[in-house]
């Protein structure tokens, strides 16, 4: 039976963690300000952004909510984001996606200072950790690191097997994994024999987003199992991409949904907005 990756007491832990690092911070008279801005009403991304603010909140970090309407020109989002980035009470700024199909998602990005990037979704950000010097990490493939570390699991010489190739998680995680020194196998919707795949998966991590996508019977006995999966059942409960009781049975770690890798989203975001403040008072 596998031990479960209680994601949230460990993100609790981290954010403690931070709070300590905020608070030393705050005696050098610097308190790090994050940036949050959402265009339209998409009710997750809404649910998302409060949760980032009040986690900002609770950790001591400032926190500046830019709410704009659905039909926003991309011109003037440009505009606060340049806005955002000459603001010295800004460490941080997070644009929240998926922006309004009117919007170009990848200049909105590309707009953002690098120094304030902590998604690490800028492309200088993603050439320094496929170069293997990052600045910011994307928080999931950050957060799922973290897990890894934090529960003795260690990458090295195993066999990685990623399922999904999103710029968010699926390609960023497998750099990370690689950066470890795993064997990474990333697959996605065209890949044949996935079961195959998977199955011989000593670290499986699966951000795909549909219930049920990775069967219990694939999971290799003894792996660890990271269900990145967020997806609400018809009567309103959440679960993951993996079978969870079938891997449960087979796994050595299986992280749960919830309060598996979520709440670690959260945490590393906050952890990359401090990481800035520092960075901008060290020069
Ligand atoms: N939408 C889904 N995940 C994320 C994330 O990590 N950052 C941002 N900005 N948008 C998201």
């Amino acid at each position: 039976m596998a031990q479960i990756i209680d994601g949230k007491a460990i993100a609790q832990r981290v954010r403690e963690e931070i709070k300590e690092e905020v608070d030393e911070l705050k005696r050098r008279g610097i308190t790090p300000g994050l940036a949050v801005v959402l265009v339209g009403e998409d009710p997750a991304s809404r649910i998302y952004v409060r949760n980032k603010k009040n986690a900002a909140e609770k950790t001591g970090i400032n926190s500046f909510e830019h709410h704009l309407p659905e039909d926003t020109p991309q011109d003037e989002l440009l505009r606060l984001v340049r806005r955002l980035n000459e603001d010295d009470n800004v460490h941080g700024i997070l644009v929240q996606l998926p922006l309004p199909a009117h919007i170009d998602t990848a200049v909105v990005i590309e707009a953002i200072s690098p120094e304030k990037d902590v998604d690490g979704f800028h492309p200088y950000n993603v050439g320094r950790l496929l170069t293997g010097n990052p600045i910011f990490e994307p928080c999931t493939p950050k957060g799922i690191m973290e897990l890894l570390k934090r529960s003795g699991i260690e990458p090295a010489g195993r066999d990685a097997v990623v399922v999904g190739r999103s710029n968010i998680v699926g390609k960023p995680v497998a750099l990370m994994l690689l950066a470890q020194n795993a064997t990474v196998t990333v697959c996605h919707s065209r890949t044949r024999h996935i079961e195959r795949k998977v199955s011989e998966a000593d670290i499986l991590v699966c951000a795909v987003g549909r219930a049920g996508f990775i069967r219990g019977g694939w999971i290799k006995e003894g792996s660890v199992v990271i269900d990145v999966g967020v997806n609400r059942l018809e009567d309103g409960s959440l679960v993951g991409d993996v079978e969870f009781e079938e891997a449960r049975r087979r796994a050595a770690h299986v992280t749960p949904v919830p309060g598996g890798v979520g709440p670690m989203t959260i945490a590393m975001l906050l952890s990359n907005t401090v990481l800035a403040a520092k960075r901008r008072a060290e020069g």
